[in-house]
């Protein structure tokens, strides 16, 4: 209601239009997939297969990045309504994850996350646990961060991949009783292969060890509850499958460990009483909160809440098996003409990224790029990475294309 005032104060904007074009999404077992579409301006212009890069931009995600524009100008400074922002994110993280809202910090990267958790950790204390197990598959800054801890006494343990994955066993081999943290990525950057997250998580349990999942490949086009895998932290962000913008992520910290851990990368969003002004002591928040830093990125709040909106609007069990068939189109496209697939082909071993070996991956993206087919590559591989708007026109037409570059493909 006050955003219609708004907008009829502005001159510069004419949304009207915008918003009532946005469909009615239908109940999940009437899913036309079709409707979804339109949603996503670029799909009218690209083969948009990209996600694992970037999510393709809602109408949502755009009317609410007005908004805020349309908020400041109209509201001026008001601070609670700011925190309002930010906590609509907390609250739909939570919902994404089957956690409680004073489980999740909203932080401004999934490397932030990390870096507020690994300070945290004595590497140094007397139980005898400064081993910081992670995989060969981690994004950098899942291994950066914690080579960085090196410093502070630990020792980081790479476990290695075999043949395009990483077998159980060569975790339950790294994980011991000298372990204090497990910090794995869920789905693969490069190749798309999705680790067993909840045996590991079983695995750093009985070994007594934490357990850090970096879901930022996953989470949006696989369901995750935290109360099944039962892991003690989640990181990721809302630039890719969760449809929002970049500068904002966020972490789960498991409700039973947040106040026995004490950040010392901090600042006054983490307080118990950020309007305590305190300038004498440190006196974190006994929710997860203690993982934030300083100002929350509000622009991007608004932006995030509408992205997580579309997904919990839409569904991700209907999501999820829309990304399987795409998935399985992909394979069966890649086999039939004969390309080297870098994904494990089995659908527990994958989610929505899966990827195809090259001999030249930037001229292949830069050739599908002027064929207005947008992709992305990792090292070999050639990154194809569908969400729940693509359809198999888009997979079609980006295997036509591919047969003409036959040549860069192994
Ligand atoms: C698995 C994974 N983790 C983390 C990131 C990025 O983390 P940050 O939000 O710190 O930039 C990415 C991609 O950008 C990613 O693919």
């Amino acid at each position: 209601m006050y955003f219609r005032q708004a907008q009829a104060a502005l001159p510069y904007q004419d949304r009207s239009e915008m918003a009532t074009s946005i469909p009615t999404i239908p109940s999940d077992n009437e899913l036309d997939w079709e409707s979804h579409r339109q949603r996503f301006p670029i799909l009218k212009n690209k083969t948009y297969l990209n996600s694992c890069a970037y999510g393709a931009l809602a109408t949502d995600v755009i009317t609410a990045l007005h908004q805020y524009i349309d908020d400041r100008l109209v509201k001026g400074t008001d601070w609670d309504y700011w925190v309002k922002q930010n906590e609509t994110v907390r609250s739909a993280v939570a919902n994404l994850l089957g956690a409680k809202d004073d489980e999740i910090a909203v932080t401004t990267s999934a490397s932030a996350g990390i870096n507020s958790v690994a300070s945290a950790l004595d590497f140094a204390s007397e139980d005898n646990r400064n081993k910081v197990v992670i995989s060969d598959f981690e994004f950098p800054t899942n291994a950066q961060i914690w080579y960085a801890q090196e410093r502070r006494g630990a020792k980081v343990k790479r476990v290695a991949e075999k043949d395009g994955y990483i077998p159980i066993e060569h975790f339950a081999d790294a994980i011991d009783e000298q372990t204090k943290i497990v910090a794995v990525t869920q789905v693969c950057f490069r190749n798309g292969a999705r680790l067993d997250i909840p045996a590991i998580a079983e695995i750093a349990k009985q070994k007594g060890a934490l357990m850090l999942v970096d879901g930022y490949q996953g989470l949006g086009t696989v369901q995750f509850d935290v109360n099944e895998v039962k892991p003690d932290f989640v990181v990721g962000g809302m630039v890719k499958y969760l449809l929002g913008t970049a500068g904002i992520g966020f972490l789960y910290a498991r409700e039973g460990l947040i106040e026995k851990l004490t950040p010392t990368v901090t600042g006054w969003f983490a307080q118990r009483d950020i309007f305590a002004m305190n300038t004498k002591s440190y006196d974190p928040s006994p929710s997860a909160r203690r993982f934030e830093m300083g100002t929350p990125p509000i622009p991007n709040c608004y932006a995030a809440a509408a992205g997580l909106k579309v997904l919990d609007s839409t569904g991700l069990p209907a999501i999820e098996r829309r990304i399987g068939e795409l998935g399985n189109a992909i394979i069966q496209e890649a086999e039939r003409a004969g390309y080297t697939l870098a994904t494990p082909k089995q659908s527990g071993r994958r989610a929505a990224l899966i990827t195809l070996r090259t001999h030249d991956e930037q001229q292949l993206v830069g050739r599908l790029d002027a064929a207005g087919i947008v992709t992305s590559c990792r090292f070999n591989n050639i990154r194809i990475a569908p969400h729940f708007y693509n359809n198999l026109n888009d997979i079609d037409t980006l295997f036509r294309e591919l047969s003409r570059h036959k040549h860069l493909l192994t």
